[in-house]
Parts: structure tokens; sequence; C-alpha cells
């Protein structure tokens, strides 16, 4: 079995509730960058009473042109910092390293982590049999789309494709620019040719550019978002081991590896409220400002 045939743990109460302190503390959500802001904005949605520490690793974007192995090696060092802010989960808001790295990082881990391919392909399925598949090159060369598909459906047909401009759009605020349209409809228009009937986000960056895809996609293809599944099961897991947060909610934290100031120009965009960011070293000692409360008696 491959990595992205691998279905989600059992979590179950009993091996973890001991190990993890109680429901105060955040869930822990990271992508390359900005990318997993659409995860995030679907974990408010579906779970709003949880904090979120969200770690956008901006120093190193683009993930999706990297190789497995520093895919694996950023995974471990965010997993670590964020095992040190007592986060009570970790949900990988990024395709590249739910393809590359997921497998590897539950078996460092004894913690909760959630990736993104498996709930998508549970979702895609359910909807259509002909799916296109935009993604990192990185995350299309690792066929993880197409094998946790497959595993689910064999006689589904799935096509993707790596599109390495997408991400420095999208980083680069350039959605809007002229060109951006051309270049999109350059990576999607194979899928077209394809006659497909449905069409997932592999990258936690693209649900951006859906103002550019609405121009190019006929309005019958479905648009599969994986983080609409992803925070599903982030739901089931909080479910199974009663981590559900109760108390009223502390503010969601925002750091980055790289620059603040570019970060936070999109997170205005695209958030409700104008967030605070921080820039951090993922091996620096633990800031107290950055560690959440530990309930004293569990
Ligand atoms: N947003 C991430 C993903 O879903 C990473 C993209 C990148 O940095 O290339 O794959």
């Amino acid at each position: 079995m491959t990595h992205s045939q691998a279905s989600r743990p059992t979590y179950s109460a009993s091996n973890y509730q001991v190990n993890y302190r109680g429901n105060h503390q955040p869930i822990g959500v990271f992508d390359s960058g900005a990318g997993g802001l659409t995860v995030l904005k679907e974990l408010e949605r579906q779970l709003p009473n949880e904090p979120l520490l969200y770690l956008g690793d901006t120093a190193r974007v683009p993930y999706g042109t990297r190789s497995p192995e520093e895919i694996v090696e950023f995974a471990r060092q965010i997993i670590t910092w964020m095992v040190g802010r007592n986060v009570k989960m970790v949900v990988m808001a990024c395709n590249t390293s739910s393809a590359l790295a997921l497998e590897k990082m539950r078996q460092e881990f004894d913690i909760p982590i959630l990736g993104l391919i498996q709930p998508a392909a549970k979702l895609a399925i359910n909807q259509r049999r002909r799916i296109g598949v935009i993604a990192t090159p990185t995350t299309a060369r690792s066929h993880a789309y197409r094998d946790a598909i497959k595993g689910r459906s064999p006689s589904t047909a799935v096509w993707e494709v790596g599109c390495p401009e997408f991400v420095p759009i999208v980083e680069g605020g350039r959605i809007n620019n002229p060109e951006t349209l051309d270049i999109v409809r350059t990576y999607v228009q194979p899928l077209l040719d394809q006659g497909i009937d449905s069409l997932v986000y592999g990258c936690t960056h693209y649900p951006h550019l859906a103002p550019v895809l609405d121009q190019i996609l006929p309005g019958a293809i479905a648009r599969i978002d994986p983080a609409v599944s992803i925070v599903r099961d982030a739901k089931e897991v909080l479910d199974t081991l009663k981590l559900h947060h109760v108390a009223p909610l502390q503010n969601h934290r925002f750091c980055v590896t790289g620059d603040k100031a570019q970060f936070s120009l999109l997170a205005n965009q695209w958030l409700n409220e104008p967030p605070t960011v921080d820039q951090v070293s993922l091996s620096a000692t633990i800031s107290p400002t950055l560690i959440y409360p530990i309930p004293l008696a569990i």
C-alpha cells in the first residue's frame, strides 16, 4: 500500500486522551504560505469554536517543486514546532506535504495528523467519474491523487496536471493580472480535452484562482475542494477523542517563517478580520507568547 492509499488511522480515546491534555489547545494548521488559509476558513466554518495556530512556511515557499526528502524534513520541523506549542491535532493544509510526508509523520509523532488526499478522494468519487486534478508538480509526480481515487474506485478515470506557475501567482498577488488567464488556461486545457466532469483543487492555493477558473471551466464541471473533507475528518477525530474546544474562543495565531508583509497583505484580503502575524524561527526556543495555556487538571 502506498502512502496515499493509506486511510486515516483509527484514533481512539484510549490511545490519545492520556497523551493530549485537552480541548483548550489549538489545532495546528500549516502550509508553505497563504494557500492553507483556504483550509483555515473551512475550519472556521465547520468548527467555529476551535482556536487555530497557523504556520505559513513562507521562507521556503513554494514547496511544490521541491524534493520528497525536503518536504518530509519541512513537515518534521513544523510539527516539532507545533507540538512544542501544545497543539492537540495537526491539519496539513498542504497537499504536497499530505502526499509526501503524511504517513512518515504519523509514524514519528504521537498526535493526530490529518492530510488532504484521502478525504478529497472520498469526496471526489461520490460525485463524478472523470476527474481532473490540478496540483503542484511534486504532488502530481507522486500520483497520490490517482492512487487514492483509484484505490477507492478503480473504474474512475483520473488525470493529474502539475502547475508550477500557480503558487507564485497566488503568493505574488497576481491573480487579477491580465496574463494569469492564459497561464491558467494552458494547464487546464489538457484536462478539458479529456472531457473531465470534475476538477479537484489539488493544492490549497488554487481555490484562490476560482475567479480565473470561472472564465475557463464550463459550469457543468464540478469543483472539488479538499478543504471541505479534511475538516469533516478533523471534526470526527475531535468527536472521537472528545477534544472539542468548549471554553470561549481564543484568538487564532498566525505565524510565518519569512517576511510578514506579503502574507499579511494576502490574509487581509481573504480573512474576515486582519490577523496579527508573527515571524518565527522553527528552530528557536519557545516564545512564551506563543504557548497556549494547558489546563491544570484533566
Ligand atoms: N499549498 C500547498 C499545497 O497544497 C503548497 C504549494 C506550494 O508551496 O507549492 O500543495
